[in-house]
This record gives structure tokens, sequence and C-alpha cells, in this order.
């Protein structure tokens, strides 16, 4: 968070009520800031330092803040952009006075799950190649895929730049013109399971990322939406980086 906010936004950010009502509360003297009653909105307070009471009620402080966001198309998973929308641009506004950002990036025209944290150790160990976090996605395909396709990405496949991908875990939900998969790969190069499919002569056609370890996309988040994560969601993401 940066450091110090006007005190009326580090309480609406906090859910203490809407600013116009935590206004009317600081005018009232119902607001105190290290034991002295304030009477100005705009007073500039760090809660991670000081003690801030609203009605008696203490503002409890957290350092880290983790959401998941159901990425839609369209938007770039970046802080900021010259002329794209990105991820931050479209969080809810009490969460942009955080300093998130996306941890792992999805490509523009991919939907599903982008966790967005101010965690950077945390961050740093889901992201790291050596952890091997497993990422699933959901994917149509232009042309059949096949059992031989399943077979070529559990022993890997060579990408256009000569690299060669670490097993790959492919379930076929549907074989046809358009084939449904589900893809589990534990690595994160750049457009990785389009150029997967490309390296055995495939087209990726819709891409979306259900889960991140053992964190999923909750269904319940429609596209562009995003939810805090529960203190077992950021469990299951330590647990995911921990058995390794
Ligand atoms: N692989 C891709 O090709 N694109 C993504 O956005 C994520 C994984």
């Amino acid at each position: 968070m940066k450091q110090k906010q006007r005190l009326d936004k580090v309480l609406s950010n906090f859910g203490f009520g809407s600013r116009t009502e935590i206004k009317s509360a600081v005018k009232n003297g119902l607001v105190t800031v290290d034991g002295t009653v304030v009477k100005d909105s705009g007073l500039h307070v760090d809660p991670a330092e000081s003690t801030v009471l609203m009605n008696g009620v203490k503002l409890q402080y957290r350092k880290y803040i983790y959401l998941m966001m159901n990425k839609p198309r369209g938007v770039i998973s970046a802080t900021t952009d010259t002329r794209q929308k990105t991820v931050f641009d479209i969080l809810p506004e009490e969460y942009k006075c955080f300093d998130l950002f996306p941890a792992g990036r999805l490509d523009i025209d991919t939907e599903g799950l982008v966790l967005m944290t101010n965690d950077g150790q945390l961050a740093h160990e889901i992201l790291s190649p050596k952890k091997h976090v497993t990422k699933q996605y959901y994917a149509h395909v232009q042309g059949r895929v096949e059992q031989a396709d399943m077979e070529a990405f559990e022993r890997g496949v060579t990408l256009d730049d000569g690299y060669k991908t670490l097993p790959a875990s492919l379930e076929i939900l549907r074989s046809d013109e358009i084939s449904e998969v589900r893809l589990s790969i534990v690595e994160g190069k750049f457009h990785q399971v389009k150029r997967m499919f490309e390296a055995v002569g495939k087209k990726v056609i819709y891409l979306k990322r259900l889960s991140m370890g053992k964190l999923m996309l909750d269904e319940n988040l429609g596209l562009g939406e995003c939810r805090e994560l529960t203190e077992e969601d950021v469990e299951l993401l330590r647990t995911s980086v921990q058995k390794h």
C-alpha cells in the first residue's frame, strides 16, 4: 500500500463505509488517529504505522492483499499501458490504492484466472520455473486432438525456438473439427499453450486458465470480476509451492 493516504480513503478501503459516511463521521469527531480526535478527512496517515479508530472500532491493517480475477479478453496482464486496458484498470476502486500486480501473465485474448497481489515473495515463488507450479487451461483447438497429441505432450514437444517442453498432461474432452481439451503444464513460457499446439500442427482458438497450483478459478466470478482470496485459498497457494 502507498504509505501515506487520505484518512477517508484509508477508512473506506478497509470497509468502514462510503467516503461520504466517513467524512461525516470525521466531522462529528468519531475518528481518532493515535488517540487524538481528527476533524480533517484529508489528513494523510500511514495505516501501517498509526492506530486508527472509527466509533471505537480499530482499523485492522493488512499488509498483503490477494485477489483472483477472471480476466476477460481484450485486457492485458500489466499494471499500466498507454494503449490497452489492463487488469489494474478493471480492478474495483477500493483495490486501486494497493500496489497490486499480476502474478503471471495471460495473453490479451486469454480468459481466466489471474492472481493479483502485493506479496512479491509468494508471487515470485509461484512463477519460479524451479517450483513447477501446475497451471491448468481449458482450450478450444482447431482440428481433431487425438491420443497421439496426448502422448507427444507427455513426452514433451519442441517449440518454434527449439525449446523442448516438460511433460504436460492433456485431457481430451471432445475430439472434433473444433476440439475441447484441458491441458496442465508446469512451465510458463511465452504463449506456451498456443505454441505447444502449433508444435503438433494445431491452432488454439480459445484459451482460459482454470487454476494455478491448487487454486481454482471461482466459477461464480463473471468475466472481469474479482474477489479476495480467503485464508484457505492463500494456504492452497503456499502449499502448491512448498511441496517442491
Ligand atoms: N499459454 C498461452 O499460449 N497463452 C496464455 O495466455 C497462457 C498460456
